[in-house]
């Protein structure tokens, strides 16, 4: 298999491979797997009060959301992972002063988070859950590992009201999907917020930073895996320009108990 395929491979493990960490680091910055670099993480989390908070964040990748939160907003942070390598990578990479702060694991042999009962404040993910098919499940360990009043904090795409495909390997949520999967996990209080223009300037200043490591990623990688990513962002951005992707960052709270 080449480069190209390897990347455009469908199945998560191929793609989220060590191989794989100095392209993701060279499109979406250092220890980062997702668009927005690290102003979509403060705007993530722009209208909430997060300083000092015990937090658990769903699938890490590389820790650099895990590090910003930690060194910035004195946060714990736990994070949970469905690929063994990103444990040591994070504890690798994390900065020396900060490491007592953090905590990374893998799901345990059944498929369950690790991690007491509500241990956490607030429990986020970003760019993870389009992965998971089966989000009721998940949502219900995320409940329970929150304390009585915790907040759940999610960005990732939801699609208009139109029937998703979902026959690719990305799983397509409607808000009403979304809605439904998170009240049925024991949520309330959920709300919805359209990010997308924030994620429209995103993409194009990946977009121009991608033009600038043209040459190296041609040279490392092959042109044609530079033109695989820089057409799927550009499609990125007409997706949302034509509304039929919508950037959503998602709150949903565990009642009082
Ligand atoms: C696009 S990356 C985002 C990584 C990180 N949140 C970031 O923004 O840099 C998606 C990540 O989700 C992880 N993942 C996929 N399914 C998961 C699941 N069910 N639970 C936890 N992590 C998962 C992948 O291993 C990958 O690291």
């Amino acid at each position: 298999m080449n480069e190209k395929e390897h990347f455009k491979e469908s199945s998560s493990d191929s793609v989220y491979s060590l191989k794989n960490v100095s392209l993701f680091e060279t499109i979406y910055g250092k220890n980062l797997i997702s668009i927005g670099s690290f102003a979509s993480v403060d705007y993530m989390f722009s209208d909430l009060t997060i300083k000092g908070l015990n937090a658990l964040d769903i699938g890490f990748g590389l820790g650099g959301i895990a590090f910003y939160l930690a060194k910035n907003y004195q946060m714990k942070i736990c994070g949970i992972e469905i690929h063994p390598w990103m444990v040591k990578y994070a504890y690798e990479h994390a900065p020396k002063d900060i490491t007592p702060q953090l905590n990374f694991a893998i799901y345990d042999d059944k498929g369950r988070i690790p991690y007491n009962a509500e241990s956490f404040d607030i429990v986020y993910s970003k760019g993870v859950l389009n992965h998971v098919r089966d989000k009721e499940t998940l949502f219900q360990q995320v409940n329970t590992t929150l304390k009585p009043s915790g907040l759940f904090v999610i960005t990732d795409w939801i699609f208009p009201q139109s029937t998703p495909d979902n026959s690719g390997p990305l799983v397509c949520e409607t808000q009403a999907s979304y809605q439904q999967v998170l009240q049925n996990a024991g949520f309330n209080k959920i709300s919805f917020r359209n990010d997308s223009k924030m994620f429209l300037g995103y993409v194009q200043a990946l977009l121009e930073n991608l033009k600038k490591c043209k040459e190296s990623i041609g040279q490392e990688y092959g042109k044609e895996l530079f033109s695989e990513i820089w057409n799927q962002h550009q499609e990125l951005i007409e997706d949302i320009q034509h509304s039929r992707k919508f950037s959503m960052r998602i709150l949903a709270k565990k009642p009082a108990g």
